[in-house]
């Protein structure tokens, strides 16, 4: 595995321990070899000592295992890479190559964790210099571009070296557990299904919602916003997978075919009705978990009318979710850390107990962070000897992943995207037509909010966004879960 931006933050925090869990359980090929690649000269020894310090920071409990930990260090080396530099480039195809004669399997994953306007020149070199064949596979982070017409021009470079089977683009939400738990729960079971559709549900809401706030990526985030850097793809992503039909199998092609035509039938959001569907947000200064903080405009050192939060009502045009409103957020400095999916069901028809309170709807909660839960809440019978009638509780029958599966080591999602990748498995990543898709659908969004001179409005940090998200589903007679 060649890893790109092996020095970037994303490696620090995520890659590299999760490649060494992936070691530490035994999953890595036999003749397994991280090359690491930046841009700046480095030691072999240098490099092995950043990859044991990341994982001794991220992986403390893995780490204690002092002879995994060495045996790993083992596998990795580096090697400096300016990508316009021929010289260095020629450099890294001569270890490459070297490192795939020394292995039984001569396949090579290039994970390209860098900044996207770098995909397709790293790409391009790469083939130029004989690194590309039916073995090789290469991996993309998001965000592809930051609009549809950027993304095509990544992809399309991407395209010259590499075919579609071997693109293996991440969106690292899908290697989530609880992620793959949603298609898990919708089609390892019976009882959902029948009642998966408008008939029976009222409405769905997606929550991602962090409490940090732009952590040192203020640059990156201003380019981005979370329209991009969230909705774009996590979003949309969860949504696709809680609303598409049942593929034919788990495998790439019947997924990725059901989560495009989801993504097809998004109902456009244009400039006369974009004021009623989407609210944009930017924190000011507040609290967040009880600390005093900053605003975005204070954390970035100058004025940005980028959006730390959106909320938005969404449509699915087709036979099974017409008219059921998927309502989405996302923001930072929010109050809590949670990322969850709540589908909320239809109203009992007819009371037949003659209670003043209402009769609540049922609802089914699938909380993917920050720990994984399932729970479905039902109408019970307040315990009692009332003469007034029956009096009904909203009570939860609720499943804690933890107690469940106590023994079970936690996994990054990274663990599992980087075992699939190795292993050549493309279901947990995003086709090219999605990434067209979700942006065709996100630049309409960005084009109303132009047309109709929208601006992100002021939220407090730690505060659930703008006074305006809240009344956003309240229109329609619905409140957020909080
Ligand atoms: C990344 C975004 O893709 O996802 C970040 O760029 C965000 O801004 C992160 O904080 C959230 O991921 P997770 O796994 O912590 O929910």
């Amino acid at each position: 595995m060649v890893l790109f931006g092996a020095s970037g933050d994303l490696a620090e925090r995520m890659l590299l321990p999760s490649l060494f869990g992936l070691h530490h359980d035994g999953l890595l090929p036999a003749s397994f070899q991280l090359l690491g690649s930046a841009r700046s000269a480095m030691s072999n020894e240098a490099f092995r000592s950043q990859v044991e310090s990341s994982i001794r920071k991220r992986a403390p409990e893995l780490a204690q295992n002092a002879s995994k930990l060495q045996s790993f260090l083992q596998l990795v080396s580096y090697c400096k890479a300016q990508i316009d530099s021929d010289s260095d480039m020629q450099g890294l195809a001569q270890r490459i190559k070297e490192l795939r004669q020394a292995s039984v399997h001569s396949d090579v994953l290039y994970h390209l964790s860098t900044a996207p306007k770098f995909y397709g020149p790293i790409c391009t070199r790469l083939h130029a210099h004989g690194l590309v064949d039916a073995h090789t596979r290469v991996m993309l982070e998001k965000p592809i571009g930051s609009n549809a017409k950027s993304a095509q021009a990544i992809n399309s470079e991407v395209a010259q070296a590499f075919s579609e089977d071997n693109i293996y683009r991440v969106d690292h939400y899908l290697g989530k557990e609880g992620v793959q738990n949603l298609l898990a729960l919708r089609f390892g079971n019976a009882l959902f299904e029948p009642v998966w559709n408008a008939r029976y549900i009222e409405q769905v809401q997606i929550t991602v919602a962090e409490t940090v706030g732009v952590e040192g990526r203020a640059e990156y985030y201003d380019e981005s916003g979370a329209m991009r850097d969230m909705v774009q793809n996590h979003l949309l992503q969860l949504l696709c997978l809680t609303a598409m039909e049942p593929p034919t199998r788990f495998e790439p092609s019947a997924v990725r075919d059901e989560k495009i035509k989801v993504l097809r039938s998004l109902r456009a959001i244009n400039a006369r009705d974009v004021a009623q569907n989407t609210v944009a947000g930017q924190y000011t200064a507040g609290a967040a978990e009880g600390v005093a903080v900053p605003g975005y405009v204070q954390e970035l050192g100058r004025e940005s009318s980028t959006e730390t939060f959106v909320a938005l009502r969404a449509h699915i045009d087709n036979w099974r979710w017409s008219g059921v409103p998927f309502y989405l957020r996302t923001g930072k400095r929010l109050p809590r850390r949670a990322t969850e999916i709540y589908i909320q069901f239809r109203a009992v028809p007819y009371s037949i107990f003659q209670t003043s309170a209402p009769i609540q709807p049922n609802a089914l909660l699938i909380q993917l962070q920050p720990e994984e839960r399932i729970a479905l809440t039902l109408m019970n019978k307040t315990p009692g000897l009332d003469r007034g009638g029956v009096k009904l509780t909203q009570v939860a029958l609720d499943l804690d992943w933890r107690d469940a599966f106590q023994s079970t080591r936690r996994k990054v999602a990274y663990e599992r995207l980087y075992l699939d990748a190795i292993e050549g498995n493309g279901t947990l990543f995003v086709r090219r037509d999605e990434v067209d898709a979700a942006w065709a659908w996100v630049d309409g969004i960005f084009d109303a909010w132009r047309e109709a001179g929208m601006q992100p409005k002021a939220y407090p940090a730690g505060s659930w966004g703008p006074n305006a998200a809240v009344a956003l589903p309240e229109r329609h007679e619905h409140s957020w879960r909080e």
